[in-house]
């Protein structure tokens, strides 16, 4: 199983009076080359939940385990190699540095892994033409339309070759030829084995037929309806 969570529970702020319960017992399972949809209403926690599965901190109790290691047992340190390593992410404002080209922002990701810079150039190459955005590396990337700005984003969740792609709302900002230009592109990237998880809305994304199963979330835990 390459996602399974646990009776997976976050609190923010524990014992203090902000205090937030955000997730309470989540337990599921995620099988590779899968694509889900995760959905609720604001607050509910799906944000959180992408942020355990892409093991940006390991749940306040029960357990998580991504791509077969245990969050809470990991040092920050080993957290965040594992998930380098393990997750790609694609932000619902994309998050690209306006200034920096097309390439640069792309092979960021891979900046700390200490990958040669021909190495970096070409694994961007390859991904810039499989995305069609290869006419666009050396633009600033506060230059480009909003499309092109997705794809962009897509290229730099995609960079180190990561198996679990996760996606917060990435369609919001969009007009629904690119929502479905967006959804072509991760159901291609299924095909090709890997697993994403996309928080939406949108009838776009969770009405696709490359979407294997939508979650729902209410008030922090799964709801069966
Ligand atoms: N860093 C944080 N510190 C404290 N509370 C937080 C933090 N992040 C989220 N929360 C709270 O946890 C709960 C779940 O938030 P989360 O962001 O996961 O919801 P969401 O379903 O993604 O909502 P939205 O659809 O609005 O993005 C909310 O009550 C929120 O206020
Ligand atoms: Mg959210």
């Amino acid at each position: 199983m390459l996602i399974e969570l646990k009776d997976t529970t976050k609190i923010y702020n524990q014992g203090k009076p902000n205090e937030v319960t955000a997730l309470s017992d989540v337990s599921l399972r995620i099988e590779e080359q899968t694509m889900i949809c995760l959905q609720g209403a604001s607050g509910s926690g799906k944000s959180t939940l992408l942020a355990i599965m892409g093991c940006v901190f390991p749940p306040t109790s029960g357990s998580a385990a991504i791509a077969g290691k245990q969050l809470s047992r990991m040092p920050d340190r080993f957290l965040t190699i594992h998930r380098r390593e393990t997750i790609g992410f694609i932000f619902q404002q994309f998050n690209l540095l306006p200034r920096l080209s097309v390439l640069d922002n792309i092979t960021l990701p891979l900046l700390p892994l200490g990958i040669s810079p021909p190495e970096r150039k070409a694994r961007a190459r390859k991904l810039m033409e499989h995305l069609s955005i290869s006419h666009r590396e050396s633009f600033p990337a506060g230059q480009i339309s909003g499309g092109e700005m997705q794809r962009v984003a897509i290229a730099r969740a995609l960079i180190n070759n990561q198996p679990i792609i996760l996606a917060d709302e990435p369609t919001a900002h969009l007009d629904s030829r690119l929502s479905m230009e967006f959804m072509q592109i991760m159901a291609d990237l299924k095909k090709e084995g890997k697993t994403i998880i996309i928080a939406s809305h949108d009838t776009l994304v969770s009405e696709h037929p490359a979407i294997d199963k939508i979650i729902n979330i209410k008030d922090g835990r799964i709801h069966v309806p």
